[in-house]
């Protein structure tokens, strides 16, 4: 196994009495396409909070490329190559599309000095290129308000790129799309994890997650249950009882 890119060590996070997460502790290796499955409720967002620093959790470490980044905010992380995209698309609606990825790609962008000072392509150039590598091109000075479905989670996975992530993860990118749809976005997954990206998809398309997965994690009431190959976790018996109940 290469070297690990993202660590969580025996997170807890409560919300008033309610434990959301209970003691989760996993491993991510540079490279591995990661899907996380469980029932709506079950913590999976909570925990990519965590990991992103939207949240704080009450116990334990998020290490991120060997660094602890659990004090850490959740721009300090992006600039560090930790992006994620929201459940709910989450754009800056006053803005173009294009606008919407020039605050990521300043502010967030993963590199030591400031863009301009690094790199000799100007921010719209840069902005386009990530924009035309998902097909938004032609959407480009739109607003937001006009975008499908489709074009918002393009929008999301856009901006989240626009921090040049060594980890990118997907919080049910492909919820409420068509079977078409959901092939599109799985191929831009695909060709991010192509390009050396580490992928933590999170879905309840279980098509995309057998597909896509190397590994899979599945969480049930706020604890990791299970880990392993796609085949094995279908199979897995705490992983059939949580989806068919007893
Ligand atoms: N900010 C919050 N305050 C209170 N409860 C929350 C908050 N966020 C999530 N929860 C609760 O924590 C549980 C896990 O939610 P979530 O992580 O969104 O689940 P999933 O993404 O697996 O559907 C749910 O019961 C949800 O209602
Ligand atoms: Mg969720």
């Amino acid at each position: 196994m290469s070297e690990s890119l993202l660590r969580v060590q025996n997170v807890s996070k409560r919300f008033g009495n309610f434990v959301a997460l209970s003691d989760i502790s996993l491993d991510i290796a540079a490279g591995e396409r990661i899907g996380i499955i469980g029932p709506n409720g079950s913590g999976k967002t909570t925990l990519i909070n965590c990991i992103a620093g939207r949240l704080r959790p009450e116990t334990g470490q998020i290490v991120f490329g060997g660094e602890d980044v659990t004090r850490l905010a959740p721009h300090q992380r992006a600039r560090r190559g930790l992006a994620r995209t929201f459940q709910i698309p989450q754009p800056f609606h006053g803005m173009t599309v294009i606008e919407n990825l020039y605050v990521p790609l300043e502010y967030g962008s993963r590199q030591s000095a400031p863009r301009n000072e690094q790199s000799d392509e100007p921010l719209r150039d840069a902005a386009m290129r990530i924009l035309v590598s998902l097909g938004l091109g032609a959407k480009a000075d739109d607003g937001c308000r006009a975008l499908s479905q489709i074009e918002l989670r393009k929008l999301e996975l856009a901006r989240a790129l626009a921090v040049n992530p060594r980890l990118l993860v997907s919080d049910e990118a492909m919820a409420g799309l068509s079977s078409d749809e959901v092939d599109e976005v799985l191929e831009i997954l695909f060709a991010l994890a192509a390009r050396g990206i580490t992928v933590i998809m999170i879905e309840h398309i279980m098509r995309a997650i057998m597909r896509f997965s190397e590994r899979v994690l599945c969480i049930v009431s706020g604890k990791l249950i299970a880990s392993g190959a796609p085949a094995d976790i279908v199979q897995h018996p705490e992983v059939q009882r949580a989806y068919i109940g007893d």
